[in-house]
């Protein structure tokens, strides 16, 4: 294939430092282990980073603009093995860079600009883009989908669902066997990113980060995205089943910017409790105002706030919301188990500049561009307790998984297994946390070569694995418009 791309990537902190582009694919087995790994973990850590090929053709490319590349971490046996390729062939737009799921036994690579790519769960081969058989109707599909435990249910939308501009939400159900059950189609009052939502027994959420779409200032060479200080927070509450257009209510707060779910529910009242990081400012600084405006990135600050929310109330404006944790925070996990329902523990991303980092050793190889975070916290949102892990004073962390405790249903009990960023080696490790020592880790796997800054990943048990379904070939559709 012919091509003019430029040959060298842009002298810019996206692309250097822990962040120079790896552009690696390999399989690296029996790594070191310090400390060891329980005997009963089997399973695979599936995640993704965004990992540019080629030198991109804006110089300032956001850094999350990478092709995505996966990694998947196999644990057996108290034993480590890594394999790890490019996922993607450049068919569409997407490059499946920000998500992996595993679904009715399918490994689906995710960006919220196009539908799933599907990759063969132990080779991670690209088997190409995955459109349910056919049955998905928009052209988008969200990287973060959402799994509900009692019933095996996969819900989950696209937006910019017609097309770039347009205000279309494409809100759809897929049964554990792979079945549209659900088909709706909404119109949002502004085209604004949605990049996370949530799910309560009987209620979705979708919130609309202010960051909106003009599609005349896309056409004439402008960015996809704008902040806008003037719009509202706006948070759709839709029922979960059985829903017609007209059903959604467009709840509001002020203008401010929701990150990632940590969970959503409904209380003893049939109030819907939504859980989510949330900033005053602008957390997609690279994308600023139409004058040009944008936070410092080092003024941003995200905590984990809970909004309550009267399903049946005609008052639009929300209340202002309870923060639950006041510290820095991003990358909310909790035990997938109970996702939709009642929960009181929350692992995620913490910066704590009191926990000693060494910040002007690691300075100069950081990379930028993005959001840092030097320590996981564990918080129990019934006692207000936080449990603090730091990985060194040279480390940085991404985005943790939580894997239950073989045979034990109680919330939490398990481990906690992070990939983190050395600074010092300028490799990456994997550090897995037994969550009744949280401090202190029970092994940090070293890994031979560097992974960039990903976005989010997920645990497979072995057992899942192996029940792999089928996709069927045509199934019946919903209320599909
Ligand atoms: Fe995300």
């Amino acid at each position: 294939m012919e091509t003019t791309a430029a040959s060298r990537f842009p002298d810019r902190p996206q692309f250097s430092g822990f962040m120079k582009p790896c552009r690696v694919e390999g399989n690296v087995e029996h790594l070191e282990v310090l400390g060891e790994i329980p005997k009963n973990i089997d399973g695979t850590f599936y995640r993704v980073m965004p990992d540019p090929q080629l030198p991109p053709y804006i110089q300032d490319d956001p850094w999350f603009n990478g092709d995505g590349n996966i990694s998947a971490f196999k644990i057996k046996d108290g034993k480590y093995r890594n394999k790890f390729t490019d996922a993607v062939e450049f068919k569409v737009r997407s490059t499946a860079n920000t998500n992996v799921v595993f679904f009715n036994g399918q490994l689906l690579a995710l960006k919220e600009d196009s539908p799933p790519y599907a990759l063969d769960p132990t080779t991670l081969e690209t088997k190409g883009l995955h459109t349910f058989g056919g049955l998905l109707s928009s052209l988008t599909f969200t990287a973060h989908p959402k799994f509900d435990p009692k019933t095996g249910e996969m819900i989950c939308f696209g937006y910019e669902a017609k097309g770039d501009g347009t205000p279309d939400i494409c809100y759809y159900n897929v049964t554990p066997a792979g079945e549209f059950s659900q088909t709706l189609w909404l119109v949002a009052p502004v085209v604004a990113m949605i990049h996370d939502f949530a799910v309560t027994d009987n209620w979705v959420l979708f919130p609309l980060i202010p960051q909106l779409c003009d599609i005349d200032r896309l056409k004439q060479g402008g960015e996809h995205w704008q902040w806008s200080a003037d719009t509202p927070f706006y948070v759709g509450l839709l029922p979960r089943r059985g829903a017609i257009p007209s059903d959604v209510k467009w709840f509001q707060y002020k203008n401010s910017f929701p990150g990632h779910t940590a969970n959503a529910y409904e209380d003893d009242e049939g109030q819907v409790v939504f859980d989510v990081g949330l900033s005053e400012k602008n957390v997609f600084f690279w994308w600023p105002d139409s004058q040009g405006n944008a936070p410092a990135p080092s003024s941003i600050h995200s905590q984990l706030t809970r909004f309550i929310i009267n399903p049946r109330s005609n008052n639009l404006e929300l209340d202002y919301p309870e923060v639950l944790h006041s510290g820095n925070s991003e990358f909310y996990r909790i035990d997938d188990r109970f996702a939709t329902r009642k929960y009181r523990h929350c692992f995620f991303n913490s910066m704590i500049p009191e926990l000693g980092t060494d910040f002007p050793k690691i300075a100069p190889k950081l990379g930028g561009g993005y959001p840092l975070y030097n320590s996981l916290t564990h918080y129990d949102i019934m006692t207000g307790n936080s449990d603090v892990y730091c990985p060194g004073t040279t480390h940085m962390v991404q985005e943790p998984v939580f894997i239950p405790r073989k045979g034990s249903t109680e919330e939490a009990d398990g481990y906690i297994l992070v990939l983190v960023n050395n600074y010092d080696t300028m490799n990456s490790e994997l550090h897995l946390l037994d969550t009744k020592s949280f401090e202190r880790p029970q092994a940090v796997i070293l890994l031979p070569l560097r992974l960039r800054q990903g976005l989010h990943g997920n645990w497979v048990d072995a057992d899942d694995l192996r029940s792999s379904g089928e996709w069927p070939e045509r199934v019946v559709t919903g209320t599909d418009d």
